[in-house]
């Protein structure tokens, strides 16, 4: 059958139309006959504020008690230092012996500290922590390290977040809230916060005076909960449902960074509060050992022995791996300078492609996207070996 299709159209707008075309021809004649540049001011703008990779100076060590350091970095060449959003982290890149490593540390610092030429990064020693350790040791006044820039999604949104943000901050947990909590008190961040800080004792309280002086302004308060010692002026016990529902008004976003331990205590706390998804925010914890111990591991393939072979540049290398490290931690000791930034499967900067071999994904990191998942690439810094493996980092 066939239509009459009715096309309703405006005289005036044909007319218009006819017009543009000589007034369009007259623009290509009048035109610059310069050849086009090779890169635009936009571009260069760009690149300032995205750089690949920032040159760092250690200007100045601050102890934080017994077991951790600030690291008070500037830019090495005069650049500017790239811009960041409170609650975001820098990744350090270093070499340790025959190794080639990343670690993302959250910044102390704040959006305004950048732009007036610092970062403030605060490393804790831990149990485990191989790099941590090391930079504690080793890193000294004028040393210089190379970083990749500010990044992260542990950062205050005031379109999706409440107006105020109930904090629950643990250890060296603490460092992207006194970033956010700065922001607030000199006007960067339009937002009111109540931080729970949880600490063993006074004495590992980290940055004490810096938040007792934020505490003084009207949009900030901080509650310091102590575990192991009971203290007028202190909350006593571990920060959960009970005790956040004791300070946080009726609406609230939640914001939780902390050590394993406590995400592991306050992530089941946080599902009696009812809050929707879009209000509770955790600072990812990153990933790349003890994977056994992860809910969904393979029993029976604990600490097995495999080999990878990684394709690089145009260059195949046989590297050893076990099951219980991350592709990208067998990298790192292999010293194959493989890309990382957020070191849990979220940010994509260490996306690999798997060619063959059997592969373990924890649910709770896997961060790929669906064309990732469908075309057989991997983010290295979440994914566990459970066969010879072949890969190609990008
Ligand atoms: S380093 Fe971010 S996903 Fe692997």
């Amino acid at each position: 059958m066939k239509r009459k299709v009715i096309i309703k159209s405006n005289l005036t707008d044909i007319s218009n139309f006819a017009k543009m075309i000589p007034t369009r021809l007259a623009h290509f004649e009048n035109g610059s006959s310069a050849p086009i540049p090779k890169e635009y001011a936009v571009n260069k703008l760009a690149k300032l504020i995205h750089p690949e990779i920032l040159h760092l100076t250690v200007k100045d060590i601050v102890p934080r008690g017994e077991s951790a350091k600030s690291f008070i970095l500037v830019s090495s060449d005069d650049t500017p230092l790239a811009p960041f959003i409170a609650g975001q982290y820098l990744t350090v890149k270093l070499s340790i012996g025959d190794s080639c490593v990343t670690r993302p540390y959250s910044l102390a610092s704040t959006p305004n500290d950048a732009r007036n030429g610092f970062y403030n990064i605060t490393v804790k020693r831990t149990s485990e922590g191989f790099v941590s350790d090391y930079i504690l040791d080793n890193l000294k006044i004028g040393d210089k390290i190379d970083a990749y820039p500010p990044e992260g999604t542990f950062t205050y949104e005031p379109i999706r977040d409440a107006e105020t943000i109930v904090g629950v901050a643990g250890g060296s947990g603490i460092t992207p809230f006194l970033s956010i909590a700065g922001s607030i008190a000199d006007g960067t961040t339009d937002a009111k916060m109540i931080l729970l800080y949880g600490a063993k004792n006074e004495e590992e309280i980290l940055f004490r005076d810096e938040l007792d002086t934020l505490s003084k302004n009207e949009n900030i308060s901080v509650v310091y909960v102590l575990s192991d010692s009971k203290k007028k002026g202190y909350e006593h016990g571990f920060i959960g449902a009970e005790l956040i529902s004791k300070y946080a008004p009726e609406k609230y976003s939640l914001f939780i960074c902390g050590p394993k331990a406590m995400y592991e205590f306050v992530g089941k706390e946080v599902e009696k509060l009812g809050l929707r998804h879009k209000f509770v925010r955790f600072e990812l914890f990153p990933s790349g050992s003890d994977a056994d111990k992860i809910k969904g591991f393979p029993k029976d393939m604990a600490n097995l022995k495999f080999n990878i072979t990684v394709k690089k540049d145009g260059k195949e290398t046989v590297i050893p791996c076990i099951s219980n490290e991350s592709i990208l931690v067998a990298f790192e000791r292999a010293g194959i300078d493989a890309p990382a930034r957020c070191r849990s499967g979220v940010c994509g900067f260490c996306r690999s492609k798997l060619i063959s071999g059997k592969v373990y994904i924890p649910e709770d990191t896997d961060g790929r996207r669906i064309a990732d998942i469908k075309f057989g690439y991997i983010h290295p810094c979440s994914t566990y070996p459970l066969s010879d493996l072949k890969v190609k980092i990008n």
